[in-house]
């Protein structure tokens, strides 16, 4: 949600302050650019150069660069349009009201009288005064003027009193503005399950079958459905990929019976499944207690079949918009017609083999989407992560119909 996004952190002069070094921490995390503004009280709470060391950025304090002795400055107008959000956190009730009110005396509110992009603050303080009606007003004027407010939390306060007015943790931050952001997204408040990459037949303790899937297409699949606001389940076979965002949850499988069982675990919350998994059709009959000696000269080993994931999550299916792969070499639109009808699919993406730059370990795709009324669209050669964003807009577009 936030990866790419100029943020600009404004920390203002209250003991919370000390933390806003893990929070810039977890925006650059979260893949943000960060500038961070820091009022000259805030800066006896945290020092500039640790900021300035997490940011990557030099931090402003004042309207002046102060390492030259010329004109040059701070230009409060450019940062406000280089943000794509503006935090102030803590927010203390003098910059709160001075932010109500229009007061323009220090470089942090002329960049917030000069934003144009979504304004969170974070308030912090002692619990008389966030419950003065003085500040009541300032939050409720902020919030008309279409400002998020992130609520203070209770607890023990610098005072040594407890109560309300103590600035809500750095994840907690984070995670109020990535849920709020993510409000008004297409897939926003839905729920998504992904199968990706193979699957692992045991042969013995340390052999197995397998396939060469990388896993990279269902792992972007749940990368963009995520980032358009979907809560995603991904249940990936053995994948040397990673997965680190908010909204996808990663659930590793080895086996196609694993698989089976944890698909069906989440496929009754879901609203949309898509089956990019690589499972094996086959697997061995008996699984060696201890590793298989090379006795003999041949070796056979008797395989039997594997449930059909797919097959069965269509049979079971109600609510939803069910997606799964076809990978053929001959016949290819009947054929992956034929198994949309017999899988009871809304929609089908065929791989073709024909089709260069197509397929396993590659980072690019070519697709054909077809969907139950056989409405069929063919897409260029993209790379995997463009590829999952069509797969998701034709997704999105049907869902909505
Ligand atoms: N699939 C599945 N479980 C299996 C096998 C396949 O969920 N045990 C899913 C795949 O994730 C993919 C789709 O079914 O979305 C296509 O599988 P594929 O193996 O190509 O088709 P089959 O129906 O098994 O037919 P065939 O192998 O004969 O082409």
């Amino acid at each position: 949600m936030l990866s790419g996004k100029n943020v600009l952190l404004g920390i203002t002069g209250g003991i919370a302050a000390y933390k806003t070094t893990f929070l810039v921490r977890l925006l650059i995390k979260a893949g943000a650019n960060v500038k961070v503004i820091l009022t000259e009280s805030a800066s006896s709470f945290v020092s500039p150069l640790t900021l300035a060391t997490l940011s990557k950025n030099p931090v402003l304090s004042s309207f002046i660069k102060e390492e030259v002795n010329s004109i040059d400055w701070n230009n409060h107008v450019e940062l406000g349009l280089w943000a794509d959000l503006m935090l102030i956190a803590p927010a203390t009730a003098n910059t709160l009201s001075k932010m109500a009110n229009g007061t323009c005396d220090n470089l942090l509110l002329a960049s917030y009288l000069s934003a144009k992009c979504p304004v969170f603050f974070a308030p912090a303080m002692d619990l008389d005064m966030y419950k003065h009606p003085s500040t009541k007003t300032s939050f409720e004027k902020l919030q008309s003027f279409g400002n998020v407010m992130i609520p203070a939390t209770s607890g023990e306060l610098a005072s040594g009193l407890h109560g309300e007015g103590r600035m809500a943790e750095p994840e907690d931050i984070l995670k109020f503005i990535t849920t709020h952001l993510s409000e008004g997204l297409p897939l926003s408040g839905k729920k998504v399950l992904i199968t990706a990459g193979p699957t692992y037949e045991a042969i013995d303790p340390v052999r197995f079958i397998g396939n060469h899937s990388s896993g990279m297409m269902g792992y972007e699949l749940a990368k963009s459905a995520a980032d358009l606001g979907a809560k995603v389940f991904l249940i990936s076979g053995p994948s040397s990929l990673v997965m680190e965002h908010d909204n996808v949850k990663l659930i590793r499988v080895v086996s196609a019976a694993e698989m089976y069982e944890k698909a069906h675990a989440f496929y009754d919350e879901v609203d949309i499944a898509i089956a990019a998994a690589a499972v094996a059709d086959y697997r061995p009959k008996t699984v060696a207690d201890q590793k298989i000696k090379k006795s003999s000269d041949d070796l056979s080993l008797e395989l039997i079949k594997n449930k059909d994931i797919l097959l069965s999550l269509g049979e079971k299916k109600t609510k939803q918009f069910l997606v799964g792969f076809a990978l053929e070499t001959e016949n290819e639109v009947e054929n992956a017609k034929g198994k949309l009808k017999r899988k009871n699919l809304d929609a089908i993406i065929l791989n073709s083999l024909n089709d260069k730059g197509a397929g396993f370990g590659k980072g690019t795709n070519k697709i054909t989407f077809i969907d139950k009324n056989s409405s069929i669209k063919t897409f260029e050669l993209k790379t995997k992560a463009a590829v999952a964003a069509d797969i998701l807009s034709e997704i999105i577009y049907r869902i909505n119909a």
